[in-house]
């Protein structure tokens, strides 16, 4: 690093290319098909459509967040099923949400130290393969059978069984810190910060339509790969399944509330859907992308990690993660192009927007004399986010930074922040710029 925290010459990491999977609800198109095999698919592809000499890459770095029960290291998985060289070294990560955001960041910073010249990174997620487990009692049970030396001894060992011991228990999207799920906290925030169920849904059904008009316009078709669909293989998955070009008001406001079913406000229509998928890209340093002559979609200029007590708003990370990412960009959110939030819930972002621009908040949780300001909606997620596209966990941030420099790009402008709220009540935030 230089003495004003940019990267030594040619270390910024360039962000040559990415790509994705189509991003489809669990237990559709993908429920033959597992984390690993996503990513590997992705992984595979872009390497073969960056004409890079597969030789050239040093590192993998890829992430999932809902293990799978067979592999335990998805980024070395990612050298060994695909045409990437068997010498290339791997590391798995882990961020929840922010997991890919997580596997760039990395990357990033090996790069700037001359550790690494050209890395894969990336994150794959199969909620249609979610392991399920069995209860701990069977579990002991099955370790001791295996040890008993008398078919006596393994009598008395089942005969201890109940049957509530052989129900399956499915992986649970709770915060162990308080119990409540995402949906649960996320109906808290909506209390806390007064967002009405009327301004949820306007919010959910301006990601789908932005993220149709997306789609219809062409400007997800080259990020996006064909997958063919297992076990027949006789349909392709070419568009992401989640995206409803014909919600309405009407028919968002009818869908009865999930997590309080009494009182609440979050539904079907105002949250991100469980979803199967996987993303990657290609990250360089600058030094070599213009040996090799590559033009990169853009770099990654600075990032931050933030956390907060789980205890009070769990998904409010992305308000304390920001202006950290920006002090270290040297800009502010008046010097951005575009904002890109995942939407975990429509409430989530709301509240965080909430905390963007209140002085309260910037004054009492920042220790700052000023809030960071409003964020232009017409800059905000303007193809659509998680809630219309879907959030397979550790691919969304892939999906983000590819999604986010090409319209940097088309728009022909600069920088554009990005920001993640995750488990755990971390918050995750980056700056992009193209030149
Ligand atoms: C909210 C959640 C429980 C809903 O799951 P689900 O019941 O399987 O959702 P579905 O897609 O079946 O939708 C339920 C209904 O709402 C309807 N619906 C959903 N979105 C809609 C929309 N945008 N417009 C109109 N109707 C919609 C569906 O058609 C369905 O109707 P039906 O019952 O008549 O078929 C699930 O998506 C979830 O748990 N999401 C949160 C995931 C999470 O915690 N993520 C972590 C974030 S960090």
């Amino acid at each position: 690093m230089s003495q004003n925290g940019s990267p030594a010459p040619g270390r910024r990491a360039a962000v040559i290319d990415g790509l994705r999977t189509p991003f489809v609800k669990a237990g559709t198109d993908f429920r033959d098909l597992s984390a690993v095999d996503l990513g590997a698919l992705v992984v595979n592809e872009l390497v073969a459509r960056s004409r890079i000499s597969p030789g050239e890459v040093d590192s993998v770095v890829f992430g999932q967040v809902i293990p799978s029960s067979t592999v335990t290291l998805i980024g070395r998985e990612m050298v060994l099923r695909t045409q990437l060289p068997r010498n290339v070294q791997a590391h798995t990560v882990a961020r929840a949400c922010a997991t890919s955001i997580q596997a760039t960041s990395d990357a990033a910073d090996q790069i700037q130290l001359g550790h690494s010249d050209c890395a894969v990174v990336g994150g794959a997620e199969s909620l249609s393969d979610a392991p399920i487990f069995a209860s701990r009692r069977l579990a002991q049970s099955l370790v001791e059978l295996s040890r008993a030396r008398s078919m006596g001894e393994r009598l008395k060992l089942v005969s201890r069984l109940r049957p509530r011991d052989f129900a399956p228990v499915p992986p649970a999207l709770k915060e162990p810190t308080t119990g409540l799920t995402m949906g649960e906290s996320a109906e808290k925030m909506a209390q806390v910060n007064g967002i009405p169920r009327a301004a949820q849904d306007a919010f959910a059904l301006q990601s789908h339509h932005r993220a149709a008009a997306a789609w219809e316009a062409g400007r997800f078709a080259d990020e996006v790969m064909h997958v063919p669909v297992p076990p027949r293989f006789e349909r392709v998955s070419a568009r992401d399944n989640v995206v409803r070009k014909d919600t309405s008001v009407e028919a968002l406001s009818q869908l009865r509330p999930v997590f309080d079913r009494r009182y609440g406000t979050i539904t079907a229509g105002n949250s991100s859907p469980l979803t199967d998928g996987a993303s990657a890209l290609l990250v360089m340093s600058e030094e070599k992308a213009r040996a090799l002559g590559l033009t990169p979609l853009g770099y990654v200029r600075s990032y931050a990690y933030a956390a907060l007590d789980p205890r009070d708003q769990l998904l409010q990370g992305p308000a304390y993660a920001a202006p950290v990412a920006l002090d270290r960009a040297r800009l502010t959110l008046a010097d951005m192009d575009l904002v890109d939030m995942h939407e975990a819930f429509a409430a989530q972002v709301l509240s965080n927007l909430k905390a963007f621009a209140s002085k309260a908040f910037a004054e009492k949780e920042l220790g700052r004399a000023q809030p960071m300001g409003e964020i232009d909606p017409e800059k905000l997620n303007v193809n659509g986010g998680s809630i219309a596209i879907g959030h397979p966990f550790a691919a969304t941030g892939g999906r983000m930074i590819l999604q986010t420099l090409r319209e940097l790009g088309r728009r022909q402008r600069q920088y554009a922040l990005l920001t993640v709220c995750a488990a755990g009540a971390l918050g995750a935030a980056m700056v992009l710029e193209r030149e």
